[in-house]
Order: structure tokens, then C-alpha cells, then sequence
């Protein structure tokens, strides 16, 4: 039986994967770790509204759990060793150096913490993978752990985590299944694996929760990306069709998603998926398909992100050709920047790389999000490298109030389904405005005919 769990990496995954874990197993202590003491300051914020990420229904778990059985610490050694359950919950971004730079993902973190646990643990671990990593990572996990040990005994267990931003307490309350990977050949290992069932069953019921062998539980994560994302480009995709033959890709994708073994979910045409996952999960899948010669399946797979690429782009094109060819000196206001509604997260987000061509173009970008913070914005578009800082600096500008944003601008464009977009005053928003004023809806959010009969000129995607 699990008594104490440790998880190392308290970020979008761990703080609220174990917040959750704490709340429904007030019997098991759970402490979150993370070299980052910014971080754990935050997760430790008397307001429970300033921890640092931001979900909707965190702040009440938080609030129940913390301080009884749930702690955010940076003492990683200590935790370490008093647990007798371990999570690795590290960001595993995509590699930018050496070998499978832009595809592969960076093991580095990964490989520190099981180094980590085997200099540190005095006692028998289970060591679980949280974070999403390449199959067959951990055979190389148990190689480290058992060759630089204490001569204690490690089990390693998979167990991605399925939770998307912005509805993760939802997500980990009611899971459609919770999935894990052991070797049930032997005891040892079939101990491990129960003893993680356990844990979810407090909650989640027995039929939701899957067990495989390890292999399959660290493919199945990256496939399920992989498949989701997929479904997003392909009706994007149709989208630019949509648009040249009249057609409405919403209409197209209601008819289809009708059909039950297509389904209505993640048809919903955009400016380009973003986010921490899609794209570094797929770059990662057509790495390793590359790896074992399966060029055909690289490639295969490989067009999906050719396709959000291409979606992204042509949104911020058709801004520029539409105002007249040159958004030199004009500004445009963008409703959002995170990469989707109800998070602060804004990795890998598609206002980035619009911003990031419009502001090649000379243009002023303007910003309003309700939740990221200014130096993310700016973060973001200096990550990139277009131009320098002080450049971004000079001709992109963060504000706290959405009118403010929008006033004087040329066009706005609509870059997050954030739901406040739809109940500002579109009349008060125009009449600050240069006329002829431009709305450009990369998420078909807004009315149209209520925005058309203000006198705003109106595109969107796919229609
Ligand atoms: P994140 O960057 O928000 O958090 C990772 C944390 O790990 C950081 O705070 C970092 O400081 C910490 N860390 C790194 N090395 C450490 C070390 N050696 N010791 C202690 N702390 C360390 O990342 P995330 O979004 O939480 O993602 C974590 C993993 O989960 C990734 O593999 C990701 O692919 C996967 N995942 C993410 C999501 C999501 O929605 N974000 C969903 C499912 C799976
Ligand atoms: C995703 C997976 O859904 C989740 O299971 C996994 O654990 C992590 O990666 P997340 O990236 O948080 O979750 O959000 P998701 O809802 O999948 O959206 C990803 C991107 O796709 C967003 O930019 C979203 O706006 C976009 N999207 C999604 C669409 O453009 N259309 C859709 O129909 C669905």
C-alpha cells in the first residue's frame, strides 16, 4: 500500500494531477517538488488564486488539500527518499541542440531525476512516468536506476497523463479511462501496478482504469496526441476548401461528427492548434518513426504539423491582404494569446506566430488576454528570435483593458475562444476604431451578423 507519494515537476501536470491525487486519498501524503522556487512560493500562496497555473475549479482543490496530506516543497532529495511512490513529472520539451534537434524530445530532465532518485533512495520505489516520453524510455530509466542505485529495488510504471488545460480538475475528477503500463509477469511488478490502481480507484472507477504493458502505455500517449491533433488539421484543412467553394466548414464538420463513428468532438475549425503537446508530441512520434527507418509513417504523420504550419500562416497573410497589402504602421488589437480558453498557458500558442509575421510586416500589434501575464507576451515573441527584444518591445504593447486594446486600431483579431470576447460592447469597440474597421475571427466565436450590422467588416475560418 502507498503511503507517501512524491512528484517530482510541479507544473500544468504535476500541481494539478496531484492536487487531485490529494484530494481524494486524504490517507496517502503527497508532496510536489520542483527545483524552481518561484514555482513552489506560488503553489504555496496564501491566496489560493496566485498559484501559478491557472484552471478553473484548481484554486477550491488546492485550498481543501493543502497544508492536511498535499505539500509544495523544493527540498527534492528529502521527498525523494520518505516516498514510497515516485512521479516523474518533467518537462520533456522538443530537443533544440545536437541529435534530433526540432524533433526529438529532450530527455536531459528526465534522466537527472532518475539519477537523482537512485543517488538519494534508501528504500524500495516505485518510480512512475507522469511525463510524456518516448517509448521504450523506460527500459533506459531502469538501466540508470538499477546500474547507479543503492541497491534498492526500483519498479518503473507508465502512466500519461490524458488532462487538457483549461479543463484539467474536470479532467482528473472524471477521467475517460486512467491508463497504466507495468510488467504483470512478475510479482514484483504486478505489485507495482496494483499498488497505482489503488490509488486511482479511490476515485475512478475499476472499468476506467486500463493496464497494459509498459510499451503500449508510452506509445498509446503520443498516439492519442497524435490522433486528436490530427482530427483538428484535417478539419482545418477543409477549412481553406470551405472557404473557395462556399461552403461552411462548421455546417461540414456538424454533418460528419452526426456520423457515430466519426464523432463531433475536435472537429472545430481554427487559426492552428497550440500548445505544450500536440506539436512537440507529434514531432516526437515522426522522430522515432525516422528512427526505425518508417519513413512512409514519418511522413505520414508528419504532414499534420505541415498543416498547422500552413493554417497559422495564411491567417496572418489574409490579415495583410486584406488591409490593402501593408499593415506597415497599423495596429491590430488581438483578443488573446493563450493557446486556448481558460488557461494562462501560452506555449507553442498560434498568436505567437501571427504576431511574429504581422510584426515582420511593420505592423503594431496590440494585445488584451484575461489571463497571461505581459512579460509572457513579450517572452514568447523574443523566444522566437525574429528580431531583437527592444524591436518586439517598440511595436507590440500589452494591455490590461480589452478597449483600451482595440482603440484605434485598423483590425482586430480574434485569437483565443476566450468566452468574454462575445459580451463586450462591439458598438463601443468600432466606434474607437478606424474605419473601415476589420475583424478577423480565427476562432468563429463572435456573431457575425451582430458585428456586420454595427458595420464591422467580418472574416472568419472556413466560411
Ligand atoms: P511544466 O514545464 O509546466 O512543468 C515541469 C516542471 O518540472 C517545471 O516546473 C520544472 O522546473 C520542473 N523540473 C524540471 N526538472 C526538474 C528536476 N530535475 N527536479 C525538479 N523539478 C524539475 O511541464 P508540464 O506541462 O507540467 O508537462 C510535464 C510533462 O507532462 C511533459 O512531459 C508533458 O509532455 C506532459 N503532459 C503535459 C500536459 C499538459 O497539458 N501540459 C498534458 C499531458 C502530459
Ligand atoms: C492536449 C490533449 O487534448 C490532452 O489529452 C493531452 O493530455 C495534452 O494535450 P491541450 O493541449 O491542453 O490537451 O488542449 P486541447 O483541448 O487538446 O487543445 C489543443 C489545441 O487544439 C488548442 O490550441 C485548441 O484550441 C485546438 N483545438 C482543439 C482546435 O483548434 N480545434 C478543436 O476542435 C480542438
Amino acid at each position: 500500500m502507498v503511503n507517501k507519494i512524491c512528484c517530482i515537476g510541479a507544473g500544468y501536470v504535476g500541481g494539478p494531477t496531484m492536487a487531485v491525487i490529494a484530494q481524494k486519498c486524504p490517507d496517502i501524503k503527497v508532496t510536489v517538488v520542483d527545483i524552481n522556487e518561484q514555482r513552489i512560493a506560488a503553489w504555496n500562496d496564501e491566496d489560493v488564486t496566485k498559484i501559478p497555473v491557472y484552471e478553473p475549479g484548481l484554486d477550491a482543490v488546492v485550498a481543501e488539500a493543502r497544508g492536511r496530506n498535499l505539500f509544495f516543497s523544493t527540498e527534492v532529495d528529502k521527498a525523494i527518499d520518505e516516498a514510497d511512490m515516485i512521479f516523474i513529472s518533467v518537462n520533456t520539451p522538443t530537443k533544440t541542440y545536437g541529435v534530433g534537434k526540432g524533433m526529438a524530445a529532450d530527455l536531459k530532465y528526465i534522466e537527472l531525476c532518475a539519477r537523482q532518485i537512485a543517488r538519494v533512495a534508501t528504500s524500495d520505489k516505485i518510480v512512475v512516468e507522469k511525463s510524456t516520453l518516448p517509448v521504450r524510455t523506460a527500459s533506459a530509466l531502469k538501466d540508470i536506476l538499477d546500474n547507479t542505485g543503492n541497491g534498492v529495488k526500483f519498479d518503473i510504471l507508465s502512466n500519461p497523463e490524458f488532462l487538457a488545460e483549461g479543463t484539467a480538475v474536470e479532467d482528473l475528477h472524471s477521467p475517460d479511462r486512467v491508463l497504466i503500463g507495468g510488467d504483470e509477469s512478475t510479482e514484483e511488478g504486478a505489485a507495482a501496478l496494483k499498488a497505482l490502481v489503488d490509488v486511482y480507484a479511490h476515485w475512478v472507477p475499476r472499468e476506467c482504469i486500463l493496464t497494459t504493458n509498459v510499451w503500449s502505455s508510452e506509445l498509446s500517449k503520443l498516439t492519442a496526441n497524435a490522433v486528436l491533433a490530427q482530427r483538428v488539421s484535417s478539419i482545418n484543412s477543409l477549412s481553406e476548401l470551405c472557404e473557395v467553394t462556399e461552403a461552411d466548414v462548421n455546417e461540414v464538420a456538424r454533418a460528419i461528427g452526426m456520423d457515430s463513428r466519426i464523432g463531433s468532438k475536435f472537429l472545430k475549425a481554427s487559426v492552428g492548434f497550440g500548445g505544450s503537446c500536440f506539436q512537440k508530441d507529434i514531432l516526437n512520434l515522426v522522430y522515432i518513426a525516422k528512427s526505425y527507418g518508417l519513413n512512409e509513417v514519418a511522413d505520414y504523420w508528419e504532414q499534420v504539423i505541415i498543416m498547422n504550419d500552413h493554417q497559422k500562416g495564411r491567417f496572418a497573410r489574409n490579415i495583410i491582404s486584406t488591409l490593402y497589402n501593408t499593415v506597415s504602421g497599423k495596429k491590430i488589437a488581438f483578443l488573446g494569446w493563450a493557446f486556448k480558453k481558460d488557461t494562462n498557458d501560452t506555449r507553442e500558442s498560434a498568436a505567437i506566430y501571427v504576431a511574429d509575421i504581422l510584426l515582420s510586416e511593420q505592423a503594431k500589434v496590440s494585445v488584451y488576454d484575461p489571463k497571461v501575464e505581459e512579460y509572457q507576451v513579450y517572452s514568447d515573441v523574443d523566444y522566437l528570435g525574429t528580431r531583437s527584444s527592444e524591436e518586439n518591445t517598440e511595436n507590440l504593447t500589452v494591455f490590461n483593458d480589452p478597449y483600451e486594446a482595440c482603440k484605434g486600431a485598423h483590425a482586430i483579431a480574434v485569437l483565443t475562444e476566450w468566452d468574454e470576447f462575445k459580451s463586450y460592447d462591439w458598438q463601443k469597440i468600432y466606434d474607437g476604431m478606424l474605419k473601415p474597421a476589420f475583424v478577423f475571427d480565427g476562432r468563429r466565436l463572435l456573431d457575425e451578423k451582430q458585428l456586420k450590422s454595427i458595420g464591422f467588416q467580418y472574416q472568419t475560418i472556413g466560411r
